[in-house]
């Protein structure tokens, strides 16, 4: 490479120590890209390339305007990069040589606290891993925004997997020597930014963090963290707190999948929080209530007191119309006490997020004081020892202007009587400029000339401006002549200098005591940094609450009763989410009972007729009771469920490399692995992704399983009408059907749920109505009669051999058991299970002679005899 300049040569070794990050480099107004960063950033940013330099030496250049990089830096962010901020540290017009630079902040996914890149109602995690002895892992989760800190320790990489995809973190954070795979892995499943910190020993300035944990190597998982926050964001942690450990086993366990296929919090396809369960229940009122509620969703409970306190309070809520309607009011008014807080501690707070803050604690004494008159011990106990900041508030009253600008450097920040100094400068100002306007009046009396003004200029400072036609009638030597414009003529006189030096002086005096007092109130509010997260903390949970009751009473929600003994009891359930989807009172509500002799349930029914919504009602009913909100039935007995499994619908993983029946056999592996007695789970016709015969096979080996050795309560749909004998076999299995009726030719959907097995597919139906054409539907209809009359004659013919064999006085052993007893498959296009038949038919003479054979004692018998049996064998096998 060509000599660079003394400033390219800066610049290439401060990037040397960014290179995951873009260099924003500041030149002037702008900030600069070079080389590889400026080619990438050009066409992220969609801004033109240019160059520096001429001929060979051309450097590839791109800038941004200093004024507007927010935008960009929030672009480049939202897209997963880092963005390091490179800054001239001194004064250009005093450097010697090339301006002095330094690197004052890295943003990446996970540190960043403003812009767009933020959305209101979410949290933005980053998280920090590090591997233990064993297979165990210790997980950190920090919110910059917030100031949360999490801790967990995790017993394997998959629980990690799963635990770390609760807090949809933007970019996780692992040491150097992270396997490369799992690397990998952390990047395709959770679609995060990876970053690097090796180092994990202590920082005393957050000593006072983890004090309160007492294992030393999770200590170490939050030294990473914070190394690394201080590392990239080069500011004050104060706002982070305490970390709080606590133990997944303290919530409902999901895994990755069961979450998405539930659509929690976003659906599956589209991503969208429309359509999810959050957009059914969030009706809170703040940002914070927002962000709380996604984290109670992500997080049911497990301990059934708390849960029934948060019952408790949406009573009370319910029950009290004015109160709720009171304190939704009072709610709109709080903004994010969190996230200004997190600003105030950054330091990059204005005076206009201190009004905010002001105008949030205005109403906090009104809020506290309608959950007071609920009278619920659950509301009064949340309040207790958190104080209500008004001291705070009276602070910010005296000292902040109401209409404050957004820049804390030029003033008109802080009010009148707050200060002497600051009263004494602005007395100043206000005297002079009262003197000058006096003076333009004077003036005019004295000269004559009406049209006679003074006005201010930053370059010429005060004059008195006289129009040209009136020039004549100025006394000669009356003023000084400053500048000539085409229409008329400026000039100064000796005492409006004075007076203007006067008043520019307190002016650059004031604003410069107001940014220093205004630096001194953030320090002033950088005290209540704890009394304010505590108080947020509250006025979330009140909002979350109160949101619940909305919900519930718009929706006609009733308070379930959770029971330790374990049995599901709803009445009229309804999908949450659906109900809402389709026209009012069009969904059909159901009951579900799982108790005694009825803890697993094999459900059939046509297609579309309501299978997976049946499923998934249960899921979502049980996740809303363990969050404290009301459920979609008219009554709801429920236990606490430890953990929810489900295997639903065609969520292919193919992006990540494993196909949709690995993706479905790994989810039941974790199901079955993982689950207890108090589990619940929810299969959804496990075994059609490979053929007939081994799904069926694996499918019954899964219910038994299941039956015999877990006992979890358990639902389970299917096509496979074989299985529907399995309730003769499994004393806590019972089936159950979708209803669907046939009318003048055409199928009507009941989605009623009733007890047996169902008796019909209408797949050909559903491809009818899904506008399949005409000429290919009749064709399916006419195949399926072909079939059908192919089967039954199968089946007569089958009988007939059943006959005979008992005629013979064989017994008969079959694949599945009681299969004659049990209704059959009716599937859409059957020539698998005819082959089938026909295959087991084989199976079955084969294994008659097989079992002969090797009953047969070879020791007591004699030559003829074997002769005898051979031949016996042989017919039989012939037969
Ligand atoms: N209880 C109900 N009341 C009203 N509409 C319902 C009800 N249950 C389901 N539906 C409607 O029927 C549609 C199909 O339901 P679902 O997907 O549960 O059927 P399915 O039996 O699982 O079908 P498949 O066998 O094809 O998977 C739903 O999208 C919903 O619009
Ligand atoms: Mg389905």
């Amino acid at each position: 490479m060509a000599a660079v300049t003394p400033m390219m040569e800066q610049y290439l070794r401060i990037k040397a120590q960014y290179e995951d990050a873009f260099l924003f480099f500041r030149l002037g107004d702008f900030y600069e890209l070079f080389y590889e960063d400026a080619k990438k950033a050009a066409k992220e940013l969609e801004i033109t390339l240019t160059a520096r330099g001429k001929g060979d030496d051309r450097i590839p250049m791109c800038g941004v305007p200093y004024h507007s990089s927010d935008q960009y830096i929030s672009q480049l962010i939202e897209k997963g990069y880092k963005v390091a901020i490179c800054e001239q540290t001194e004064d250009p017009a005093q450097a010697k040589g090339v301006v002095k630079r330094e690197v004052v902040q890295i943003i990446t996914p996970g540190t960043v606290m403003e812009g767009y890149a933020l959305q209101e109602k979410e949290n933005n995690y980053l998280l920090s891993v590090t591997p233990f002895e064993g297979n165990e892992f210790g997980l950190a989760g920090a919110d910059m925004t917030t100031g949360e800190l999490m801790v967990t320790t995790l017993a394997d990489f998959e629980e990690l997997i799963n635990e770390m995809a609760g807090y949809r973190p933007r970019e996780v954070i692992v040491p150097s020597t992270f396997s490369e795979e799992k690397q990998q892995l952390l990047e395709r499943r959770l679609h995060v930014t990876l970053s690097f910190e090796d180092h994990t020993e202590p920082v005393e300035e957050a000593a006072a963090l983890v004090d309160g944990l007492s294992d030393g190597k999770i200590k170490e998982t939050c030294y990473q963290l914070i190394r690394y926050l201080k590392q990239t964001t080069k500011r004050s942690l104060d706002h982070l707190r305490p970390a709080v450990f606590y133990l997944p086993q303290e919530y409902m366990s999901m895994d990755v999948h069961s979450k998405r296929n539930l659509e929690l919090v976003e659906t599956l396809r589209e991503k969208k929080k429309q359509g999810s369960l959050l957009w059914v229940l969030d009706r809170t009122e703040t940002a914070m209530g927002g962000r709380m509620l996604k984290q109670w969703i992500e997080r049911p409970l497990l301990n059934r007191q708390t849960v029934e306190k948060r019952h408790e309070l949406v009573g009370a809520l319910i029950d009290r119309f004015f109160e709720r309607e009171a304190l939704q009011e009072q709610l709109q008014g709080v903004y994010d006490l969190e996230r200004l807080s997190g600003r105030v501690a950054f330091g990059n707070v204005n005076g206009r997020d201190l009004i905010q803050l002001k105008k949030s604690l205005e109403k906090v004494p009104d809020i506290f004081e309608t959950v007071k008159s609920l009278e619920s011990s659950f509301g009064n106990s949340l309040m207790e020892g958190v104080g209500d900041c008004q001291e705070l508030r009276r602070l910010l009253e005296e000292s902040i202007e109401e209409d404050c600008p957004v820049s804390i450097t030029e003033g008109g920040l802080i009010k009148d009587g707050y200060s002497e100094q600051l009263d004494d400068y602005r007395n100043a100002m206000r005297n002079g400029k009262a003197w000058i306007a006096a003076l333009e009046k004077q003036e005019k009396e004295i000269t004559g000339i009406r049209s006679l003004k003074v006005g201010f200029n930053k370059v010429f400072g005060y004059y008195i401006e006289v129009t040209k036609p009136n020039l004549p009638q100025l006394p000669e030597g009356r003023y000084e002549r400053k500048q000539t414009l085409t229409n008329a003529e400026r000039f100064i006189t000796e005492e409006l200098k004075e007076k203007e030096a006067l008043i520019l002086e307190a002016e650059e005096k004031s604003e410069k005591l107001e940014y220093e007092l205004f630096m001194k109130i953030r320090e002033q509010v950088k005290a209540f940094i704890r009394p304010l997260q505590q108080l947020a903390n509250v006025i979330s949970a009140f909002d979350v609450l109160q949101s619940f009751a909305e919900v519930a009473e718009r929706n006609r929600y009733v308070k379930p009763e959770l029971k330790a003994e374990g049995e599901v009891d709803i009445r009229d359930g309804r999908h949450p989410v659906v109900e809402k989807m389709i026209d009012e009172g069009d969904y059909v509500s159901n009951d579900i009972l799982l108790k005694d002799d009825r803890e697993l349930l094999l459900i059939t029914g046509p297609n579309m007729a309501g299978k997976s919504t049946y499923m998934r009602q249960l899921a979502l009913i049980s996740i809303m009771a363990q969050t404290g909100s009301y459920v979609p039935a008219s009554e709801a007995v429920l236990p606490v469920f430890d953990q929810i499994f489900t295997r639903i619908g065609a969520a292919d993983d193919l992006a990540h490399g494993q196909s949709t029946f690995m993706v479905e056999m790994l989810e039941t592996k974790h199901a079955v692995s993982k689950s207890t007695r108090n589990s619940l789970i929810l299969l959804d016709e496990i075994g059609r992704g490979t053929s007939t015969y081994d799904g069926m096979s694996l499918a019954q080996a899964i219910i038994e399983y299941i039956h015999d050795e877990i006992g979890a309560k358990t639902l389970f749909s299917t096509h496979y009408h074989e299985l529907t004998s399995l309730e003769n076999k499994l004393d806590r299995l019972k089936n159950v059907h979708v209803s669907a009726k046939e009318e003048d030719g055409s199928v009507v959907f009941l989605h009623k749920v009733i007890d047996g097995a169902a008796d019909r597919s209408y797949g050909i139906y559903v491809a009818e109505l899904a506008e399949l054409p005409d000429k290919l539907i009749s064709r399916a209809k006419a195949i399926l009669k072909e079939f059908e009359q192919e089967q039954s004659d199968l089946k007569e013919h089958k009988n007939r051999v059943a006959e005979e064999s008992i005629q013979s006085g064989q017994e008969r052993t079959s694949f599945f058991g009681n299969e004659e007893a049990g209704p059959q498959q009716l599937s859409l296009f059957p020539e698998e299970a005819e082959a089938q038949e026909a295959s087991r038919q084989l199976n079955k003479s084969q294994e008659k002679v097989l079992s002969q054979l090797s009953s047969a004692n070879l020791l007591h018998i004699t030559p003829i005899e074997a002769i005898q049996l051979l031949d016996k064998l042989q017919r039989n096998l012939n037969n």
